[in-house]
């Protein structure tokens, strides 16, 4: 089959399309499908530089999936050829503890589709048919693609983590990312006053997708501004995975009883917090990651309602999946891009 691999960690060139990708075949609970489409994520980029994990090679990306399924495994009664699917990308084991608890991503053998398996950079990629979802026929295999990971993790941290409530405010940075357009939109159609930092091409962009308050972050010192422009209040909720440039600010702008909502680290891991603000004015600092079966169904319920509308980059042939690399490496995507086998 058709696949984008790499053999080895690098650069977006270590990309390659090649057609002699062994096709693969479901073993027991498990459903081949045709890909549709497959979006990508910052997570694809980690994966190609090299994680502290070992990566099995030729490695396929991809853990946002949309497709057809093509065959299915021994033991698979609930899904036949043909189905119009879309995939949770969380992998788990169903036995351990947090499992057993429906919190799959706090799972002991948690793992991500497309991370420590093959994705769906590919013609075909094999899944567990537990992770399978419906696509209703009006929703296309595009738009199902790009919203899997982004808004899975936009609603857990929001909703579940942070309990963002109607009317009060929440600060997005690096709001051209695919989790953060997720977040904006969560949050805005939720009810909350949405700050937003982005880079100074992006702030037409997040006031489009309902953005409040935009800030240049290469021209303004949005700690300081979110401080004067909530009346020296400050948030309630700041969602970042800028990490170690913004952690300073995104503390500062925190409201009394203010959470912080961490998913990420781009720019490095190390974090300054001065304790003192954290039990005076009583804050939160909360991870997230990813979601649960419960979660995924409800953020794709929405978007097949149209209450959530994926924000699409571009959608390009495979074939152009090492330009794809490099273009949401260089800041050059907003939202997610999606390749199309
Ligand atoms: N915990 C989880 O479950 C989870 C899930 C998804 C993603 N993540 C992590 O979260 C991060 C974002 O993922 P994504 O897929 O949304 O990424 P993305 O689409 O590549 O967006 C990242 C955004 O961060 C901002 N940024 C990058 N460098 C920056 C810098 N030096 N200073 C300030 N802002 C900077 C940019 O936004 P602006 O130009 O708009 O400022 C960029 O668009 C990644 O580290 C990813 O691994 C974690
Ligand atoms: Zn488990």
């Amino acid at each position: 089959m058709r696949a984008a691999i790499f053999e080895e960690h690098g650069g977006p060139d270590v990309v390659q399309v090649r057609d002699d990708v062994p096709t693969p075949e479901p073993g027991p609970g498990e459903v081949r499908l045709r890909v549709g489409a497959s979006g990508m994520n910052h997570l694809d980029l980690w994966v190609r530089r090299g994680l502290p994990i070992e990566t099995v090679m030729p490695h396929i990306g991809g853990s946002d999936i949309a497709g057809t399924v093509d065959e299915v495994g021994e033991g698979v009664t609930e899904w036949s050829p043909g189905a119009r699917v879309v995939v949770n990308p969380s992998l788990w084991c169903g036995q351990c503890e947090w499992c057993l608890a429906g919190q799959e991503p706090l799972c002991v053998d948690y793992r991500i589709l497309g991370e420590h398996t093959q994705g769906g950079f590919a013609e075909h990629v094999v899944v567990p048919a537990q992770n399978l979802y419906s696509i209703p026929d009006h929703v296309g295999f595009e738009a199902a693609a790009a919203a899997p990971l982004v808004y899975l993790t936009a609603w857990r941290g929001l909703i579940t983590r942070a309990r963002l409530k109607q009317g009060e405010s929440v600060l997005v940075t690096g709001a051209s990312g695919g989790v953060a357009t997720a977040a904006v939109q969560i949050a805005k159609r939720l009810g909350a006053r949405v700050y937003a930092v982005t880079s100074a091409d992006w702030v037409e962009r997040v006031y489009d997708l309902g953005a409040d308050v935009v800030y240049d972050r290469t021209d303004s010192d949005y700690g300081k501004e979110v401080w004067q422009a909530t009346g020296k209040r400050g948030v309630d909720v700041v969602f970042d995975s800028v990490g170690e440039a913004t952690f300073r600010q995104n503390v500062r702008a925190l409201a009394r009883a203010g959470r912080l909502v961490v998913y990420g680290a781009t720019t490095g891991p190390k974090g300054e917090v001065d304790i003192r603000l954290v039990f005076w004015k009583q804050l939160e600092i909360l991870g997230t990651t990813m979601s649960n079966q419960v979660e995924f169904r409800e953020v794709m319920d929405r978007v097949f309602r149209g209450e959530l509308e994926p924000v699409v980059d571009v959608v390009w042939p495979l074939d152009r999946a090492a330009e794809a690399h490099a273009r949401l490496e260089a800041g050059e995507a907003f939202g997610t891009i999606v390749l199309v086998p």
